[in-house]
């Protein structure tokens, strides 16, 4: 969702290049589409910073030399009011309630019982949430994985482990996480996983989560970030972010 508003805006911003050759105005606009676009991606992706961005301002700076500095500014706000208003609506989709049943992953395992909760919108986070419940069952665990909703089991003394799942959105876990969380209370002191992913700029939400599961006496004993367009890298090597979550939960020690 995140890559075709910002698909949308880089259109956007060529057509309206391509109008400023004509117009003063839409150069103006031009350029502050194009810092705006450069802002928020330095923002969310800085360690894979695309080249276009750069490129795009590059092309913005030349051309507002030739702009007034009152349209430059005006046609910041203006993106800035938009974009602002845009994030709130996004935000609020994304965090919509998903409800489903309960699936039940190695249902004759005896090593021990997990529950993995997620919340997911474009999937990322539900698999490799399903890539760490298959990583349990792989060692003999049976795994209940269902999404963050009010409908969710919030009786946590048949398991031996919880697992939550969360895509990173401004900066922050998600609210249906943080909601489930608020539900189940006191953890008192049962083992927590979280799993944090995002396109590549978690560094905020990952501890914000991890502050979030002790402030609810739950005894974290493992924490992942995983990436969509950053290079999940172990070890110095490019690997798949499923593979990483089936492998920590193969490797993890309770
Ligand atoms: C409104 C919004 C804000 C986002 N903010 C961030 C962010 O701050 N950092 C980040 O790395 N990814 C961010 N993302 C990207 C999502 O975390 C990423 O697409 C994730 O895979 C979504 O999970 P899902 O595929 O399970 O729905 C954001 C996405 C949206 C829609």
């Amino acid at each position: 969702m995140i890559i075709g508003s910002m698909l949308a805006i880089l259109v956007l911003g060529i057509v309206m290049m391509v109008i400023s050759i004509f117009s003063k105005a839409a150069l103006a606009i031009t350029a502050g589409l194009a810092i705006g676009l450069f802002i928020w991606i330095a923002i969310l992706f800085w360690p894979v910073f695309p080249v276009f961005s750069g490129v795009l301002v590059l092309l913005a700076v030349i051309r507002a030399f030739k702009t007034p500095a009152s349209g430059l500014i005006l046609a910041l706000a203006i993106f800035v009011v938009l974009f602002i208003a845009w994030q709130i609506l996004l935000v609020n989709s994304v965090n919509r309630e998903v409800i489903s049943s309960v699936d039940v992953i190695n249902p004759k395992g005896t090593e021990g019982k997990a529950l993995v909760v997620y919340h997911s919108k474009t999937n990322f986070t539900k698999k490799v949430s399903y890539a760490f419940a298959n990583g349990l069952a792989d060692k003999g665990w049976k795994v209940d994985i269902t999404t963050a909703s009010s409908k969710a089991p919030t009786d946590l003394s048949g398991f031996d482990l919880l697992v939550l799942g969360s895509p990173t959105y401004e900066w922050r876990p998600s609210q249906r996480i943080q909601d489930y969380l608020k539900m189940l209370g006191d953890l008192k002191d049962k083992p927590t996983v979280v799993i944090i992913v995002g396109e590549g700029y978690t560094v905020l939400s990952l501890p914000t989560m991890e502050k979030l599961v002790k402030q609810a006496n739950g005894k974290l004993v493992k924490s992942l970030a995983l990436w969509k367009l950053r290079p999940n890298i172990v070890n110095g090597e490019i690997k798949n972010p499923e593979e990483i979550a089936r492998q920590a939960a193969q490797e993890l020690k309770l």
